[in-house]
């Protein structure tokens, strides 16, 4: 072998080491930025999404009155839940009107009026109906819009457990 050949072997072999080296720290390099990218990526991604994962606690019911108390004649209760929405709790009170049908059924209505969201009370002008004193928006007992209103009253989900009554979540008006 001549040495100009012996002189380019040595060098290509010195190329070939020079470019793995390169890669070998480019990729330890991209590896270890990637991971402390990852390191603090992950948590901001999982802190932005935590509400989406965790349970919503809006939906369960609270107990507000004995069956014994409610009479044909709908009685006002405030209760109050506890709400988490996303990062933010709160402990808000509600209030329902609870009255028995003819049929005994318990039922419980919303006081939010459907026109533009006063409160509503009952039978304030000894018409038997829910008045709404902003617009003067009237009910029927089981929540039927009779004027003004465009909706009937909203309804809460109703549970009877050991003479209690609980309250869930509200629906549409299922009885009218
Ligand atoms: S908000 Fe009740 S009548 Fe307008």
């Amino acid at each position: 072998m001549s040495n100009r050949e012996q002189h380019e072997q040595s060098h290509s072999s010195a190329k070939k080491k020079t470019m793995s080296r390169r890669q070998f720290l480019s990729y330890t390099l991209g590896g270890a930025g990637a991971f402390m990218v990852g390191g603090v990526a992950l948590p901001m991604i999982r802190f932005a999404i935590d509400p989406v994962l965790q349970k919503k606690t809006g939906g369960t019911f609270v107990k507000v009155a004995q069956e014994s108390e409610i009479t044909t004649e709908p009685k006002e209760f405030k209760y109050q839940i506890h709400q988490v929405d996303g990062w933010y709790e709160s402990d808000p009170v509600r209030t329902a009107w609870i009255a028995r049908d003819q049929n005994g059924v318990i039922f419980a209505l919303s006081p939010i009026c459907k026109h533009l969201g006063c409160t509503v009370n009952w039978n304030t002008h000894n018409d038997n109906q829910y008045f709404c004193p902003c617009h003067e928006a009237k009910y029927s007992i089981d929540g039927k819009n009779l004027k003004v209103a465009p909706a009937p009253l909203d309804e809460y989900e109703v549970e009877l457990r050991d003479g209690w009554v609980y309250l869930g979540p509200v629906k549409p008006n299922s009885r009218v």
